[in-house]
């Protein structure tokens, strides 16, 4: 099967590896080559470290890498039988993405969309054929993290929601159905446990740190908010979190925070810029007590 993956970011890098480990041949495109270069490096070290582990032979790795293609042309995607898109989070930047895609694939391509937050509904709306499209929102890291929420709009074909679920189930997924509704599951039940931690914090109640310990010590989560929040970045998670707000209708339950605002703004956005709620610069310990 032929796969495009758009945007060779966080999420569409690791949905690349997924689909060229399950043998597909797979385009992944990025407008930028920096991303692109980026890209690839980071492929070639998360399979050295799963050679090193033993869960991967040398030529193993080589099959998955052989089965991507680096490309900055979006034409590269014309015979592709599913296109992800998983670029930055603007429903007009993807709209166009998605308009601009379905002059060139063939009738039958499904093209699902990787989306935390924004409407399937009207990113489809975008489309000639809206009901070849799809939500398909994977977790990160998406290699590692088995549910993938699918998610059918209005205009969805019954055959494109079979055909994505096969093929999720193929790449060894648990896919899980969800209506088209903001946050669709994991997002929703996640804001409160992101947006309660930010008062607690900014009510002067417990630090960053006496949080995310409790929630670790006696919770039994494997990360605190704040660490998650930093796993996931502060501009990708405020930018969700301001979307489910605003789509229900603002519901003072989803209400962002200043204090991640002030962070994405002031480039503090986790573990990717090196900095967030806590310090990741080399050298410098992080604060778990
Ligand atoms: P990212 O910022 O790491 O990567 C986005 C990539 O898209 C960049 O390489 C950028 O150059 C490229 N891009 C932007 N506009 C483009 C365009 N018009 N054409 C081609 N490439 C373009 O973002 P990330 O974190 O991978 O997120 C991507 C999508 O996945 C977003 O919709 C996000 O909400 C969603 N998502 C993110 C998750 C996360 O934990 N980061 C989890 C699940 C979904």
């Amino acid at each position: 099967m032929k796969v495009g993956v758009i945007g060779a970011g966080t999420m569409g890098s690791g949905i690349a590896q997924i689909a060229a480990t399950a043998s597909c041949q797979v385009q992944l495109f990025d407008k930028q080559n920096t991303a692109l270069e980026h890209s690839k490096t980071q492929l070639d070290k998360i399979l050295n470290r799963l050679i090193e582990k033993k869960r991967i032979s040398v030529e193993e790795k080589q099959h998955i890498q052989l089965n991507i293609n680096y490309t900055a042309s979006l034409s590269d995607l014309n015979k592709c039988d599913l296109v992800i898109e998983a670029i930055v989070e603007n429903l007009e930047i993807k709209q166009q993405v998605f308009q601009d895609l379905e002059k060139i694939v063939g009738a039958g391509t499904i093209l699902a969309s990787n989306t935390s937050s924004l409407s399937i509904a009207s990113i489809a709306s975008a489309l000639a054929k809206p009901e070849r499209c799809i939500g398909m929102h994977f977790f990160n890291p998406a290699p590692l993290m088995k549910l993938v929420e699918v998610i059918p709009a209005v205009q969805t074909s019954d055959h494109v929601v079979q055909k994505s679920l096969q093929i999720l189930t193929d790449w060894k997924k648990s896919p899980a159905l969800a209506k088209d509704t903001p946050g669709f599951i994991v997002n929703r039940v996640a804001r409160p446990f992101y947006g309660e931690a930010l008062r607690i914090y900014e009510e002067g109640i417990a630090n960053f740190v006496t949080i995310d310990w409790a929630m670790k010590h006696f919770g039994k989560f494997r990360m605190g908010p704040f660490e998650l929040m930093d796993f996931i970045g502060n501009d990708v998670n405020y930018t969700v979190t301001e979307t489910v707000f605003k789509a229900f209708y603002y519901d003072q339950r989803y209400k962002p925070s200043f204090t991640q605002k002030r962070f994405a703004e002031a480039g503090y956005l986790g573990r990717k810029s090196g900095k967030g709620y806590y310090d990741y610069a080399e050298n410098v310990q992080n604060p778990n007590p």
